[in-house]
């Protein structure tokens, strides 16, 4: 089947503009209804948000991303194929969730190959901490998922952890899966499995 691509002159753009919107975001004045909220924390090039936003016309999707340079690929992607359900901020995860998101606006939080920052020195950079638990849980609705995977043994298990010394959150029966037909979740992931990697994954829920 062919992609309608629309012409640059008629795209909308998607990102948020943090310096201009009031804080907490207004998200049903954003998105134009109350959809349930899914967050991605380091989006890279966009690919998960484009098809898990394409496969749920009735979600609606954030995705944060540091990187200019990567917000704009993954912006572009979804622009140019007119998705109308997501929005983009380029940002820091940990300061805009606290700033800018209500209490239990999210239903669900995907966290795919963040940073494993591996130097000991570096740990502390981890976005995964014992100080984004409670975060999450503050942000997230009751019953509302944090899924999570990762290539990297050392922050699997700084992540394992971190998960089991809290008690906010509660082990889920989901866990973050490609769907069928497709070579992996992320950008990410399609390159490490055809490397042959392990891949960690897990999910949580808050009650
Ligand atoms: C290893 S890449 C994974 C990208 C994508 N999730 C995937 O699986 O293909 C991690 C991404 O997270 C972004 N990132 C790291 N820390 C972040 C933070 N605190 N807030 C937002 N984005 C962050 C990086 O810029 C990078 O693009």
């Amino acid at each position: 089947m062919e992609e309608k691509i629309i012409p640059p002159a008629e795209r909308i753009n998607r990102e948020l503009d943090l310096e201009t919107l009031a804080a907490p975001l207004d998200l049903a004045e954003i998105f134009g209804n109350d959809n349930p909220l899914e967050l991605e924390i380091g989006i890279g090039k966009g690919l998960f948000l484009l098809n898990e936003a394409r496969r749920n016309p009735d979600r609606n999707y954030i995705g944060i991303e540091i990187a200019r340079k990567y917000l704009v690929k993954a912006r572009e992607r979804v622009e140019k194929r007119g998705v109308p359900n997501v929005r983009f901020v380029n940002g820091e995860a940990f300061d805009f969730m606290e700033k800018f998101l209500s209490d239990e606006s999210l239903s669900t939080i995907h966290i795919y190959f963040p940073d494993p920052w591996p130097k000991k020195r570096h740990h502390k950079r981890r976005l995964f901490s014992d100080v984004f638990i409670p975060l999450a849980h503050r942000k997230l609705k009751p019953g509302g998922l944090m899924l999570i995977a990762t290539d990297h043994a050392g922050y699997w298990e700084w992540m394992c952890e971190v998960l089991e010394k809290q008690t906010l959150l509660v082990h889920a029966d989901r866990m973050p899966e490609a769907p069928d037909g497709t070579a992996g979740l992320t950008n990410y992931e399609i390159k490490y499995q055809k490397e042959g990697r392990t891949i960690f994954r897990t999910g949580y829920r808050k009650p």
